[in-house]
């Protein structure tokens, strides 16, 4: 192991060290290079959640790379007003306005099929869009709000851009990325369906949003082995401590405490824009990132993922949006 390697993955365990703002200052000296300018010119990518925080920055460094950007939100007004801060920060940004709440299945159908006749080619679909409910709540369909949020539509997103996902192939291939969480690695994976939907009594907010952070790492690993060797990679992430709305809103203590050392959004949003644009190769299984490097997605003193509840659960988001169950 390479001095540096040992380093990072110091870093990584402290936790502080590497997912603060220390992180990137120190890895950015042996990480991999970046995007080469432009090199994202005449590709086509979808950034959800791109109406703030994280998500605006990652279409910010898309455009600057050249790509057409399809910010994606829920909320109109909020889609046109962040759409024309895009078009000012990079006047030559090609940009599309579109309008989803990703957290309803049937809103998610009726944009995929709109977007299907619009585009032919898309060479990135990035799943940052999140929330951290403090109640539990349910969608139209009867899901809980994270869950569906972070993995029953952004799977079905997935499942039905397939064909503009795979069409990317002769011009370089398509990348899809879920915005995952370090908050994860202190969740485990549930198998039956009233502990996936928090039908148990047990919901609270940070653990919620933590336990379907570690789905979308699974569910990731998953879509990566469906779809291995063809033209469409799957990858996880996780974007440190980036100050952003979202985490003043919703861990206002942890805000304060620890504002002067989180990252800025452009840093929470590198590993994004750097897996889409250089498309780097993952080894063996693993498939989940931050600051441009693989990451175990489990500790040496966790247990690692057990095949029957991946399968389980897996099933479970199958069933719950009609999708292929041919895991
Ligand atoms: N910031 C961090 O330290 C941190 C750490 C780990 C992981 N993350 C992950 O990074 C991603 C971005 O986080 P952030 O901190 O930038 O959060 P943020 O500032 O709250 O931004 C979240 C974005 O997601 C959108 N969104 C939420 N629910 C949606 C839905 N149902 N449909 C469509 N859009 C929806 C929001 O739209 P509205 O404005 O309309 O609500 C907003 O644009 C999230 O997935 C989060 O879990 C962040």
């Amino acid at each position: 192991m390479s001095a540096t390697a040992v380093l990072d993955a110091v870093l990584d365990r402290s936790l502080v060290l590497g997912y603060t703002k220390i992180g990137p200052a120190l890895r950015r000296r042996w990480w991999p290079a970046d995007p080469a300018p432009g090199s994202m010119h005449g590709k086509r990518v979808v950034v959800t959640g791109a109406t703030s925080g994280i998500g605006e920055a990652i279409a910010v460094s898309f455009a600057e790379l050249g790509a057409t950007v399809h910010v994606l939100g829920r909320s109109a007004d909020k889609v046109t007003r962040y759409a024309e801060r895009l078009r000012r920060a990079v006047p030559t940004a090609e940009v599309v306005e579109e309008v989803c709440d990703i957290g309803d299945l049937d809103a998610v159908r009726v944009w995929c099929a709109d977007l299907l006749g619009r585009v032919d080619v898309l060479h990135g679909l990035v799943h940052n869009a999140g929330a951290m409910p403090p109640e539990r709540a349910e969608t139209a369909q009867g899901h809980e709000l994270a869950l569906a949020a972070h993995v029953l539509g952004p799977h079905l997103m997935t499942e039905l851009l397939l064909p503009v996902l795979g069409a990317a192939t002769t011009t370089g291939g398509s990348s899809v990325v879920f915005m995952s969480s370090g908050g994860m690695y202190g969740a485990g994976l549930r198998d039956t369906e009233d502990g996936i939907e928090f039908r148990d009594g047990t919901y609270d907010g940070v653990q919620a949003y933590a336990r379907t952070k570690r789905m979308q790492v699974v569910l990731a690993e998953a879509w990566a082995g469906r779809l291995r060797g063809g033209g469409v990679r799957v990858e996880s992430m996780h974007p440190g401590w980036v100050a952003t709305p979202g985490v003043s809103e919703s861990l206002p203590r942890f805000d304060k405490v620890m504002g002067p050392l989180l990252r800025d959004a452009r840093s929470g949003a590198d590993t994004a824009v750097w897996l889409v644009a250089t498309r780097p190769e993952s080894s063996g299984s693993y498939h989940f990132w931050h600051d441009r490097a693989l990451r175990p997605t489990t500790y040496g003193w966790q247990r690692g993922e057990d095949h029957t509840k991946v399968r389980r659960f897996l099933s479970y988001v199958s069933a719950a949006t009609g999708t292929s169950a041919a895991w």
